[in-house]
């Protein structure tokens, strides 16, 4: 485990950036695929990065296990942190489960859709019944919108910390010169 510093380390920043760029990709795909052309065969791209995004996310948790993130300001409300730390663990949960129920909706043996991973190699179906599938459906639905107002919340936390608190926290999770790894 690598000591605390003042900021995140690059490969966290890393994980972060790459997984919130995909994060927002999908969940615009997935909410507005209905008005999207066929042609497009934007749900393909749709599964194949989820499931770079469960990788991405299964390698950011180990990082995280193995690298302290830095303290939240010590001046900020307790029940700020709470909430933070609760928005954080929620996402991180939410970055795990998304991906699995939409492969497990993905999965239904009435009409499995293999995914072909960016055109690159074959992901197999999980075993699922066609109730589990079904229920895996309704809940992809249901979180997707969850982790959407998450995400709201979380951009407006970072936004507010920087140009209305004006404290580092979103800084030290950018791209930075000079710092550890
Ligand atoms: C970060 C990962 C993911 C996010 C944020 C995400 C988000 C979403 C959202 C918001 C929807 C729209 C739900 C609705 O209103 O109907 C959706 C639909 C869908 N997603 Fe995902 N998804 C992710 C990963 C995956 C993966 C890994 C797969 C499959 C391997 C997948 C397969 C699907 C399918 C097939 C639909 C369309 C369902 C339908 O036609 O009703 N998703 N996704």
């Amino acid at each position: 485990m690598t000591a605390r510093g003042d900021r995140y380390s690059r490969g966290a920043i890393a994980f972060h950036w790459s997984i919130a760029a995909l994060v927002l990709f999908n969940l615009i795909v997935g909410l507005f695929h209905d008005a999207m052309p066929r042609a497009w065969g934007i749900m393909p791209i749709h599964k194949s990065v989820g499931i770079a995004v469960l990788v991405l996310t299964l390698g950011r948790i180990g990082w995280r296990l193995t690298h302290k993130p830095p303290h939240l300001p010590e001046l900020l409300p307790a029940w700020e942190k709470a909430t933070a730390h609760t928005v954080h663990f929620i996402l991180y949960a939410l970055l795990l489960i998304l991906p699995i129920s939409g492969w497990l909706l993905s999965s239904n043996p009435e009409r499995p859709r293999p995914i072909n991973w960016f055109g690159l190699f074959e992901i197999p179906v999980l075993p699922a019944t066609p109730g589990i599938a079904h229920n895996a459906h309704e809940a992809h639905e249901l979180l997707g919108y969850l982790m959407a107002a998450l995400v709201a919340i979380h951009i407006a936390a970072a936004l507010r910390h920087h140009f209305i608190l004006r404290d580092r926290v979103l800084a030290r999770m950018l791209p930075g010169s000079g710092r550890r790894g």
